[in-house]
C-alpha cells in the first residue's frame, strides 16, 4: 500500500523536527504560542460542561458566531467559525481552487499557505515584501500581474514569521486590484488584537471584500481549543463551511463554548494579553540590548522577533539553529523554513515567560560573536 500522492509533501514542519528532537532542558523560543495560563473565563467554561455533548451546527454554535460577529463589528451570516483558523484557510483553499489554478503567497510566510496551496493541486507563487517585511504594494502587483492563472491571495499583517504589517493605503490597493482580477483576496489578521502600540489596519478598515481570519489561538491565548474563524460575504464562505463540515463536521462544542466566554470577557482578556505581551518584549528588548548590543523595533502586533543571522550562519541556517538548539539548548526556527525570503534570519519567539526569555538570549549571544 502506497499513500496518495498529495500527502507526500506534508513531511513534519522544520517548526515541529526542531522542537520534538530538543534536549530535555532546552528552552522553547520555537512554537507560535503564547505561553500565559488560559484565561480563567475560558477555564470555567470548560469546567461547566455538563450533560449530553451534541454535534451542534457546522459552521459554528449560533452564539459564538453572534459573539464574533459583535466582536468585528458585522453580521451574524458573515461568520463562519472553524477549528481553528487553519481549518478555515483549509477549507477555503479546496473550496476555491481548481488544480492549476495559482495562489500568491507572502516570502517569508506562514508555512501553511503553500502547503494547503500544493494540497489543493495548486501552485504558490511567492511574492517578496517591503525592506522591513511589511506588505509592498509593487512587488504584490508585480506577482498578480504576472500570475494570469491567480484564483486566491494572501496576506498576512501582522505577519508571521517578521511581526510586520500592512499600510492601509497598501490594503485598499491590494484588495481593489484582486478585485479587478477576479481573484479572492484573504486576509489572515490571526495575530491583529495582540500589539503594543496602536491597533494595526485590518481589511474591513478599507474594504467588504475578500475573507477576514481570526482566531482564538494568539491573542485569546487558547491554542488548544482549535477554535477561528472566517468573515466575509456568506456566498463566499458557504462552499468553505461545507467543506470544512465533510472535514470535520463541527468545531468541538465545549471549545465553542470556552471561545464565547473569552469572546464575551474580550476587554480584560486582551488587555492581561497585551500586558503579558509587553512584558516578553520588554525581556526581548533589554537581552538584545545587553548582549547583542541593539534593540528591536517594536513588531506591528504578534509575539515573533525576527533576527538576522550571524554571516557565518547564512550557508546553512538549519545547520546552525540544530547547534542552537543542542549547544546552547535553545528552541529557534530557521528563517528559510518560511521561504527563501527568510534564509537570512530567524524566528525567536517572546510568547513565553520573559525569565526564559532573558535566558534565552544570554544563551545565544555567543553564537553571534564567534562563527
Ligand atoms: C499566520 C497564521 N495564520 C494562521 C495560523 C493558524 O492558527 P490557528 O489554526 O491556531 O487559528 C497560524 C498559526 O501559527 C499563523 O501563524
Amino acid at each position: 500500500m502506497r499513500p496518495a500522492a498529495r500527502t507526500a509533501g506534508l513531511g513534519p514542519s522544520p517548526i515541529r523536527v526542531l522542537s520534538e528532537g530538543a534536549p530535555p532542558d532546552t528552552l522553547p523560543l520555537g512554537l507560535g504560542e503564547p505561553g500565559w495560563p488560559l484565561p480563567e473565563v475560558a477555564r470555567r467554561a470548560l469546567a461547566g460542561e455538563a450533560g449530553p455533548c451534541p454535534y451542534g451546527p457546522n459552521g459554528g454554535l449560533p452564539d459564538l458566531r453572534e459573539a464574533v460577529a459583535a466582536f468585528l463589528g458585522t453580521t451574524t451570516e458573515r461568520i463562519f467559525v472553524s477549528s481553528g483558523s487553519q481549518g478555515a484557510l483549509f477549507a477555503l483553499f479546496h473550496a476555491w481552487l481548481e488544480p492549476g489554478a495559482a495562489v500568491l503567497v507572502p516570502d517569508p510566510g506562514f508555512v501553511a499557505y503553500p502547503m494547503l496551496t500544493r494540497l489543493a493541486g495548486a501552485e504558490a507563487v511567492p511574492y517578496g515584501l517591503g525592506p522591513g517585511f511589511g506588505l509592498d504594494l509593487e512587488a504584490f502587483l508585480r506577482a498578480l500581474n504576472a500570475t494570469p492563472h491567480a484564483r486566491l491571495a494572501v496576506v498576512n499583517h501582522p505577519a508571521n514569521p517578521t511581526g510586520a504589517g500592512a499600510s492601509a493605503e497598501a490594503l485598499a490597493a491590494v484588495a481593489s486590484a484582486c478585485e479587478a482580477r477576479g481573484v479572492l483576496l484573504i486576509a489572515d489578521e490571526v495575530y491583529r488584537e495582540l500589539h503594543l502600540g496602536p491597533r494595526p489596519p485590518g481589511l474591513r478598515d478599507v474594504t467588504s471584500s475578500g475573507v477576514v481570519l481570526g482566531s482564538l489561538s494568539k491573542a485569546w491565548g487558547a491554542p488548544g481549543l482549535r477554535i477561528g474563524w472566517a468573515e466575509g460575504d456568506p456566498a463566499l464562505l458557504e462552499p468553505a463551511r461545507r467543506l470544512h463540515a465533510a472535514m470535520v463536521t463541527a468545531p468541538a462544542r465545549p471549545s465553542q463554548q470556552a471561545a464565547l466566554a473569552l469572546l464575551q470577557a474580550s476587554d480584560t482578556v486582551l488587555r492581561s494579553a497585551r500586558a503579558a505581551l509587553a512584558q516578553g518584549f520588554r525581556a526581548l528588548s533589554e537581552s538584545l540590548q545587553d548582549h547583542f548590543g541593539h534593540a528591536p523595533a517594536p513588531p506591528s502586533g504578534g509575539f515573533y522577533h525576527w533576527m538576522p543571522l550571524p554571516p557565518w550562519a547564512e550557508g546553512d541556517p538549519l545547520a546552525f539553529a540544530l547547534r542552537l538548539r543542542d549547544e546552547a539548548r535553545v528552541v529557534t526556527v530557521p528563517g528559510l523554513a518560511f521561504g527563501p525570503g527568510g534564509r537570512r534570519h530567524l524566528r525567536l519567539s517572546y510568547g513565553g515567560d520573559p525569565e526564559t526569555i532573558r535566558t534565552a538570549l544570554c544563551r545565544l549571544a555567543p553564537f553571534w560573536r564567534t562563527p
